[in-house]
């Protein structure tokens, strides 16, 4: 083997051993590169006579293309392996089923809260919304409260760094009952409306949120009695949980807006909580100021109102026995409602 000869198979070599393209143009070097044994053959020609000078360079240039097409066999193939595993590894499976989104879907509260709008439009009420950001007066004295009733204290409303016209703070609305007033002062008689929404009171365990919700409801006309409340409420818990084998209970309490006051209590026939009496609902006649504050004379209409807290009929409904799961965003609990 001549010498040029040996260099061209030390070159394939060392080609075939290089692991990677660095590897692969390093080892180039070594024979084409301005030091390399290729580029040291061809200075060489320059003691040469000129007619040895041309034959032994067109040998040596033969040598020179031989490793170039060596090199360039092994880059092609280095850049096809490169390529392939590329590929592999960005493979697409076309014939896998689509991963999909999770599909939201809707809280349980706000199941109920569309429940109830749906039930009540259904029998004529108006469904309204109102600010959660509510004055004194809306909150408050308007509803007949006393100055000094003890839901206006600091324990039981949040209260806002801003004050209202008058100079009292603004405060989260601690019930929905203020829409009444709201609703009443903007529509004339006779009124039918539900205003369901987000309530605030510092307030937190297993029964009690700080953020919860109600709805309130109003009924206003001058013809109309205590009857048409419990037959309204009677028809809308039937409807909601469901079932006609329920029975509805007023029972008398006291809330400074309305006169009388009752609680709305429900009594199942089946199921786990049959014959209990289950709290679900304050109610009554709405009390002569508010009427007035509503900017209508009581002589000539008549009143009755609820208020209904939603986290509780949708436990009842459900079965859950702790408000705070509602509030936790557990996937595991919220998918059983979807
Ligand atoms: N606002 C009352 C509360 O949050 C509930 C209530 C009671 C609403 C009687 C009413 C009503 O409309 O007539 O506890």
């Amino acid at each position: 083997m001549s010498s040029l000869e040996q260099i061209v198979a030390a070159a394939e070599a060392g080609f075939l051993a290089a692991k990677d393209p660095a590897a692969l143009e390093n080892a180039k070097a070594k024979y084409l590169g301005k030091t390399g044994q290729i580029t040291a053959q061809m200075k060489g020609l320059g003691q040469l006579d000129p007619e040895a000078r041309r034959t032994q360079g067109a040998v040596i240039n033969q040598a020179k293309e031989k490793i170039e097409a060596l090199l360039n066999v092994r880059r092609t193939a280095m850049a096809d392996a490169q390529m392939q595993s590329r590929l592999d590894a960005e493979a697409i499976d076309v014939s896998l089923p689509g991963r999909g989104r999770g599909v939201g879907g809707i809280h349980p509260v706000m199941r109920s809260w569309q429940r109830v709008s749906e039930i009540f439009s259904s029998i004529g009420f108006e469904a309204a919304d109102g600010p959660e950001i509510e004055t004194d007066w809306t909150n408050f004295s308007a509803l007949n409260s006393p100055e000094n009733h003890p839901a206006r204290s600091m324990q039981d409303t949040f209260y806002i760094d801003a004050k209202d016209s008058t100079g009292k703070p603004l405060l989260l609305r601690t019930h929905t009952s203020p829409m009444q007033v709201r609703y009443a002062r903007m529509h004339k008689p006779p009124i039918k409306v539900i205003a369901p929404g987000r309530t605030y009171r510092v307030d937190s365990d297993a029964t009690h949120s700080p953020m919860f919700h109600q709805v309130e409801g109003l009924w206003i006309d001058t013809d109309i009695s205590f009857a048409d409340l419990k037959g309204v409420y009677l028809n809308f818990v039937q409807a909601f949980f469901e079932t006609d084998d329920l029975q509805v209970r007023f029972r008398p309490s006291y809330f400074p807006f309305t006169e009388p006051s009752a609680e709305i209590d429900i009594a199942f026939g089946t199921g786990p909580l049959k014959g209990r009496w289950l709290e679900v609902s304050g109610a009554g006649q709405v009390h002569p100021t508010v009427i007035r504050n509503m900017g209508l004379d009581p002589e000539q209409y008549i009143g009755f109102a609820f208020g209904s807290g939603l986290e509780r009929l949708t436990m009842l409904r459900y079965g859950i026995n702790d408000l705070r799961l509602f509030y936790e965003g557990d996937l595991r609990f919220l998918k059983q409602f979807n």
